[in-house]
């Protein structure tokens, strides 16, 4: 990998405010990126963009959730920082609980963020990248949108419909020059794993052959790979990134 192989591009991040969104932030502005950090909390957001390696990036708050909230920023990024070439579809959440206690609303609400969300930002990043015929896409899913997992029937239908709607950009965009692949975390140790018990976090190591729950920087690597030019030949492709749970 060349030091700065991503020199001048712009990156959108969504939810790049902190855990794994904010590791691939810094991976991105490492690699010479301009990197428009993406949150729902602005301040959080600009904060953020504050801290990145090099100069160029800023902090947006917007929630991905809003069609309309999402082309306004992507047209604010766009007139502040230029096209954007990246973008990555990091912005999740969870609202666990088992199918009979699952509310309507829990469940609209992790599709709306997880699944709309990186619908409303392809489609307003995609007309530019095929004008200029050149445009890269990161959809961050989770191996349990591959495997499933019980208490989390909503989350897991998000991510498993970000697989298809992955493939699906992919197959649609390849010929205009725009590739488009996903990333599968495992378990990684962030703000959203948090309340995970340390038995708990004990007995999932013991299920992950390489026996450690992930670091944000474990995934961050391979999205700037997938998003650099080692990467030009894969597109449509799922990368499990989690120390050989699912292979
Ligand atoms: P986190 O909870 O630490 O960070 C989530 C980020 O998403 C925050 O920056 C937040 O502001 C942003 N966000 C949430 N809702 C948003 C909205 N409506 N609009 C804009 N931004 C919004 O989560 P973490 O752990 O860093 O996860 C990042 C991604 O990785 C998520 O998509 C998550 O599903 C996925 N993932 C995480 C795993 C883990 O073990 N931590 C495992 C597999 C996937």
């Amino acid at each position: 990998m060349s030091q700065r192989e991503l020199e001048g591009q712009v990156a959108l991040v969504t939810g790049g405010s902190r855990g794994i969104g904010r590791a691939i932030a810094e991976a991105l502005a490492e690699a010479g990126a301009h990197v428009a950090v993406v949150a729902r909390n602005a301040a959080g957001a600009e904060a953020a963009a504050a801290e990145l390696p090099g100069d160029g990036h800023r902090g947006y708050g917007c929630d991905v959730a809003s069609s309309e909230a999402v082309a306004e920023t992507v047209g604010a990024v766009e007139a502040d920082l230029g096209p954007v070439g990246i973008l990555v579809n990091n912005a999740g959440i969870t609202r666990d609980n088992l199918l009979l206690r699952m509310k309507e609303e829990d469940w609209d609400a992790v599709l709306d963020v997880n699944l709309k969300g990186a619908f409303h930002t392809v489609k307003a990043v995609t007309k530019g990248m095929m004008k200029r015929r050149d445009g890269v896409i990161i959809n961050v899913a989770s191996v349990v949108g591959l495997m499933g997992n019980a208490g989390q029937a909503n989350y897991a239908a998000s991510k498993a419909g970000l697989v298809g709607f992955t493939k699906s950009v992919a197959r649609e965009l390849a010929s205009r020059g725009v590739r488009c692949n996903a990333v599968a975390p495992g378990y990684i140790r962030t703000d959203m794993t948090a309340d995970l018990g340390d038995a708990q976090a004990e007995a999932l190591q013991e299920s992950i052959p390489l026996r450690r729950l992930g670091d944000p920087d474990d995934i961050s690597g391979v999205v700037r790979f997938l998003a650099g030019p080692g990467a030009r030949y894969i597109t449509g492709q799922v990368l499990a990134v989690d120390g050989g749970m699912v292979m």
